[in-house]
């Protein structure tokens, strides 16, 4: 498998990490509200655990996962990361997101994650996507709804984070939930470019 392209969406290029995002990536994971809900950082963070992370995830085979930096284009401001993590065998994915909490609320992780199930979908081929979040995460379960993943069941107290077991919300995304929710993309557009 060739390197993970490029994803350019109306506000954001989705590009490869390098080494030298770093110090960027270690200001926003320091913050306290993103680290609340991640499984592998909790607050406060370690900044060289952070660079190793970094580095190894940039030499990670793009068989093995993708990880693009969010990179806001008014600004040219890296602001997130979004993340696929493979399961070759049984043609899957998992993905994973976080953001700059001073760029929270302005529909970019649900444009970013659109874009990157898009190429999941027609691009890789892939059979399904897979989402999990704690329950306590309203934010993220937003998100999870809002681009038609499908809520599947919940894992009773299946992440340890911050000393107590959380329950944990499980999704998937099929092609077919993938279709569907483009359809009514699709619809609300044309609505709203009608009412104009
Ligand atoms: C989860 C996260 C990626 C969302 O990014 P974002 O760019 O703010 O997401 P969007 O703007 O696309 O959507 C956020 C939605 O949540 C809603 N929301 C905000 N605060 C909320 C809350 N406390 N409870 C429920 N929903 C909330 C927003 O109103 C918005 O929905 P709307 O468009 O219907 O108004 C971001 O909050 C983050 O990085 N959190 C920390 C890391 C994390 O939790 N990662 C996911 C681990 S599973």
């Amino acid at each position: 498998m060739s390197r993970h392209r490029i994803i350019e969406t109306p506000r954001l290029q989705l590009r490869p990490l390098e080494l030298s995002d770093g110090d960027r990536i270690v200001e926003f994971m320091g913050q306290r509200h993103v680290t609340d809900f991640l499984l592998f950082f909790s607050y406060p963070i370690n900044p060289d655990q952070v660079h190793v992370w970094l580095k190894n995830v940039i030499e990670a085979k793009p068989e093995q996962c993708a990880y693009w930096g969010i990179v806001e284009k008014s600004q040219s401001m890296l602001i997130g990361i979004i993340s696929l993590t493979m399961d070759t065998y049984h043609h899957k994915t998992e993905m994973g997101y976080w953001l700059d909490s001073d760029y929270w609320n302005n529909g970019y992780m649900t444009e970013a994650a659109w874009h990157a199930i898009e190429y999941v979908f027609s691009e890789l081929k892939l059979h399904r996507i897979d989402l999990t979040h704690m329950v306590a995460n309203g934010r993220s379960q937003r998100v999870a709804q809002k681009l038609g993943f499908q809520l599947e069941g919940c894992w009773r107290e299946g992440h340890f984070k911050n000393g107590s077991y959380k329950d944990v919300k499980i999704y998937g995304m099929l092609e077919v939930d993938f279709l569907r929710a483009r359809r009514l993309r699709e619809q609300e557009k044309n609505q709203a470019s009608q009412s104009a």
